[in-house]
């Protein structure tokens, strides 16, 4: 059913009665995939709601990377069976990496789903939901060997109008044997590049300030005209000599944007290049922070879990980083606890990240994901006590890095891209600066979207704390 929007009514626009709401868990990629599922919901009549009460479809964009993650959603599923009970037209639907793991088994585990539907198969939404209309099941979760949704507007309704998140590939061909995302999202694909520039130029006309580039693995973007990053054997000579890899897409978004503040992650070791160093030490708007996991510090380990570098590899490109990017931040992925990790082994990770100081990281306690190599081929032998204890020495031993590097910005100056307000005072505004830190200023005249150069005073180990001396930008 429609209706007219009664203060729009002059210009026509058609206002929607079917609401909808969208919770998103796990990485960027799923937020970033929930702007595209608001945009091909918008076209068919749908409006955002903020408020799930009022929605007549609900989706969670899923994340299956750790069982934790998985328990997290199935818990919010029981928390909204009250709204089912509430408004039986409500319908309900699962998005996402747990929608392609777990497939149409969803629906009879968790009765008050009636929509799955995988990674790839977001456009076929307008016809899952009319099938649900009719009362009967919807479930899509074919994986695809060129889906990018390059043509996709995404719909940026959660944003801060300010920081927005472009995909230049999706999927993984990597196969770390820890990791499900291979499974739940398939080969990997690029994205083809003047669609990239397309979007960034659309954010650019609505006054977006910064993009993060996203990817599971953004160092390995190659776009040859198309297709499966692994068919790039088999294409022609042309598509060979004019193929571009990340550096010169990052190359190609700085120099066409030269106002606008470039991220990108995640990074992959292996598959970091020099290239991509020289050409961030060239543009002076390509930020320099570099989130570059890990994993495990041990040969041993990282061997197990098939990354496809040593520690020594690891260190060197860190020391290359270090030469070329001098002020490059740097952050991490660890994951402790892998199957058949001793001591000695815990020990190389911590006495890698003493080598590299990383600014901050992500660090997760090894969670078995079923259908992985290492859930099939190793028991998960680390008992709870010893992978907490162990996580709790690479936190604390972080922590000590954290603190340390952040106290270095005292009483020095750093250029900040306000954000928004800060989240524990209504008084400040915060930003980050290029190395990825967390800032907090008092408001004063600014405003978000304004770069400042910022004296810093003080610190924690996570944010830095001072004030803007003056507005670059
Ligand atoms: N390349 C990806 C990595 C995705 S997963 C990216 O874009 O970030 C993010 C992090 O989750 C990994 O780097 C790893 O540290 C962690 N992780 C993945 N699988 C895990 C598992 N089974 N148990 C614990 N942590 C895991
Ligand atoms: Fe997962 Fe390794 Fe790819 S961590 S996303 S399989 S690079």
């Amino acid at each position: 059913m429609i209706l007219v929007d009664a203060k729009l009514s002059n210009e026509t626009k058609i206002k929607s009665l079917k609401k909808y709401h969208i919770i998103s868990y796990g990485c960027q990629m799923n937020f970033a995939d929930s702007e595209i599922v608001a945009s091909i919901l918008e076209n068919i009549g749908y409006d955002y709601t903020d408020d799930i009460e009022k929605s007549s479809l609900i989706l969670l964009n899923t994340c299956s990377i750790r069982e934790k993650a998985e328990q997290t959603i199935r818990k919010k599923l029981s928390s909204i069976n009250f709204l089912k009970k509430k408004n039986s037209s409500l319908k309900i639907g699962v998005l996402g990496c747990m929608a392609e793991r777990l497939k149409e088994k969803f629906l009879h585990e968790e009765k008050i789903v009636d929509l799955v539907v995988g990674p790839d198969a977001y456009r076929d939404l307008p016809n899952l939901l009319k099938e649900i209309e009719f009362g009967n099941d919807a479930v899509n979760v074919l994986l695809s060997k060129d889906e990018t949704y390059a043509d996709i507007n995404p719909q940026r309704f959660n944003s801060n109008g300010i920081s927005a998140f472009v995909s230049i590939t999706r999927g993984c061909d990597n196969m770390c044997t820890f990791c499900v995302v291979p499974f739940t999202r398939g080969r990997e694909r690029s994205r083809d590049p003047k669609s990239i520039l397309n979007e960034i130029n659309k954010l650019k006309e609505n006054g977006y300030k910064e993009i993060t580039l996203l990817g599971q693995n953004v160092d390995s973007y190659l776009w040859y005209g198309g297709g499966l990053k692994k068919d790039f054997k088999k294409a022609n000579n042309i598509q060979k000599r004019t193929a571009i890899n990340f550096a010169k897409l990052l190359d190609l978004v700085a120099k066409c944007y030269p106002d606008f503040r470039i991220r990108f992650t995640t990074s992959n070791p292996q598959d970091m290049d020099i290239e991509v160093l020289t050409t961030m030490q060239t543009h002076s708007n390509i930020c320099n922070h570099i989130h570059l996991p890990v994993q495990s510090g041990s040969n041993k380990i990282l061997k197990a879990m098939n990354r496809q570098h040593t520690r020594e590899e690891y260190l060197n490109l860190i020391s290359n980083i270090k030469k070329i990017l001098p002020n490059c931040g740097i952050s991490h992925d660890i994951i402790t606890g892998f199957p058949n990790e001793t001591e000695k082994d815990h020990i190389d990770t911590l006495s890698l990240m003493e080598l590299v100081r990383y600014d901050f990281g992500f660090m997760f306690k090894y969670s078995e994901r079923p259908g992985t190599l290492a859930a099939r081929k190793m028991k998960d032998n680390i008992t709870e006590k010893v992978k907490q204890r162990r996580l709790s020495e690479i936190i604390d031993l972080q922590f000590q890095h954290s603190y340390k590097n952040l106290s270095n910005y005292k009483n020095k100056l750093t250029e900040i891209l306000i954000e928004k307000e800060s989240k524990k005072s209504t008084k400040f505004w915060c930003g980050r600066n290029e190395q990825n830190i967390m800032v907090v200023i008092p408001k004063e005249n600014y405003l978000p979207g304004d770069f400042v150069e910022v004296l810093v005073e003080n610190n924690t180990s996570t944010t830095l704390i001072g004030f803007a001396k003056k507005k670059i930008k």
